[in-house]
């Protein structure tokens, strides 16, 4: 038998068993005996390939080891022996068969299905067997969290489901810090994995990379904070989110979250869908500029600011592959001197006032050195507090007391704007 031949194919066959959408093609004709590897998903569906030269009498059988996962003979699913693992999962292609198809289309997949599937066809033109080494990966897509408590903020990595144990790297400023790839012992998959990292460098960039090796498919998150923002209360600003190269968005679909982060909770100002081309935003005072989005700036301006508008923001870029959070903050200052009501307070009643305490505290610390030369020189106790604000000074405390309501005055019209 020189026309036998192993075939190694590695093919992921996606996953709608009913469609034509595979794309494996082969030709087996000279050949009894192959090996395929599909890599199939946890929960979804695939097909496990089997080609033959089509005739008449066709037998098929599917065996797992010893177990039998379907057999079809005398035009008809012969289900017996079926073992119970793959009751109501298995099926032909009953439409396919006389066409030389007798792949297997597999519902729902699990761990336990991992393993060899042996396809055996006999037909009057002669026999086939065709093996299969069935893997199941899982990867659901992972997420970057951004987070603040009392002792500062942190990032983490996760992903719900994965398998097998993926390798995660975290990176600081494209410096690796720390990579591993340690499964857990005993424990069996698909694993859910949760990692932390703080924050302790605010001018770096930190990334997480989560790899699946059967599926090649990485995952990257990446954070970074720009220059903080200070602006005027009623100005404008730009928050701006912007990522350095944005090839990363061509060909997929992605989602821009804007959101205000305050300690333990975040809350959504705005997003952009890439697959409809919708954008919503939550807040009057925002806008998005759409000929920006277009070049793929996602920057978000904010009119009128108030003191309350101060804090950070956070611009959420992600597809199925990345995550890029920018972090900016914003520093709001009081807008008191150019309100026509305050222009007088802050030209001409607030530097008399400065100069009139001043030289009240000059005075009394004078008339304090005084008193004290005179305690030294008759050894009197000193004067309490109390008697020297009676005795001295009821002048100062009046010009205090209006000096205090003035910037209580003040810092209240600042403050009244939300
Ligand atoms: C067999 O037929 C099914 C249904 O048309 C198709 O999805 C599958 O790709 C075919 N198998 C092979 C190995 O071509
Ligand atoms: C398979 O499906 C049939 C019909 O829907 C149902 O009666 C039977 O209980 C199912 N068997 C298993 C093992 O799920
Ligand atoms: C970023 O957006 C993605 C997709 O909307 C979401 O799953 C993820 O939780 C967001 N991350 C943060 C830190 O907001
Ligand atoms: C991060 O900070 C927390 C709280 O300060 C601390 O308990 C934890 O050990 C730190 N983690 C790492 C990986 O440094
Ligand atoms: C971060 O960068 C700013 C200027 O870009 C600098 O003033 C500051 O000291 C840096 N902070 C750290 C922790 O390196």
């Amino acid at each position: 038998m020189k026309a036998q031949a192993a075939l190694s194919f590695f093919i992921l066959i996606p996953s709608l068993c009913g469609s034509q959408d595979t794309f494996f093609v082969a030709s087996f004709s000279h050949v009894s005996m192959s090996e395929q590897i599909v890599i199939g998903r946890l929960d979804e569906d695939i097909v496990l390939p089997c080609l033959f030269e089509s005739g008449p009498d066709v037998v098929i059988h599917w065996k797992n080891q010893d177990n039998y996962v379907y057999s079809y003979y005398k035009d008809s699913d012969q289900l017996e022996k079926q073992d119970r693992r793959y009751v109501n999962r298995t099926s032909l292609f009953r439409g396919e068969i006389h066409n030389g198809n007798a792949s297997l289309c597999f519902k729902r997949l699990s761990l336990q299905d991992e393993g060899i599937y042996i396809c055996y066809v006999g037909t009057l033109p002669g026999k086939i067997t065709n093996k299969v080494v069935l893997k199941v990966a899982a990867f659901v897509a992972p997420m970057m969290k951004y987070e603040k408590d009392t002792t500062g903020g942190f990032l983490i990595c996760n992903v719900l489901s994965v398998y097998p144990y993926p390798i995660i790297t975290w990176k600081v400023d494209n410096t690796t810090v720390s990579e591993n790839k340690l499964e857990e012992v005993g424990s069996l998959g698909p694993f859910s994995i949760n990692r932390r990292v703080n924050i302790t460098d605010l001018n770096s960039s930190y990334q997480c990379a989560i790899e699946n090796t059967l599926l090649k498919q990485t995952w990257t998150g990446r954070w970074t904070m720009k220059d903080g923002l200070h602006k005027m209360q009623s100005e404008d600003v730009s928050l701006s989110c912007k990522c350095e190269n944005s090839s990363f968005l061509l060909n997929q679909d992605f989602t821009v979250t804007w959101s205000r982060v305050e300690s333990g909770n975040s809350f959504v100002l705005a997003y952009f869908l890439s697959s409809s081309q919708e954008t919503i935003i939550n807040k009057s005072r925002l806008s998005w500029n759409e000929e920006l989005i277009n070049l793929h700036d996602f920057s978000l301006t904010l009119k009128d600011l108030r003191l309350s508008d101060s804090g950070e923001y956070l611009c959420n870029i992600s597809s199925s592959k990345y995550t890029l959070l920018t972090i900016q903050t914003l520093h709001t200052f009081c807008l008191f001197y150019l309100e026509a009501s305050q222009e007088t307070v802050v030209t001409i009643i607030v530097p008399t006032l400065v100069i009139v305490v001043v030289a009240i505290l000059l005075l009394s610390v004078a008339i304090r050195a005084g008193k004290l030369r005179r305690c030294i020189r008759t050894e009197r106790p000193l004067p309490t507090d109390q008697r020297s604000s009676n005795d001295g000074s009821a002048e100062e405390n009046k010009v205090r007391h209006f000096l205090y309501q003035t910037i209580y005055s003040i810092r209240m019209h600042c403050k009244k704007d939300n």
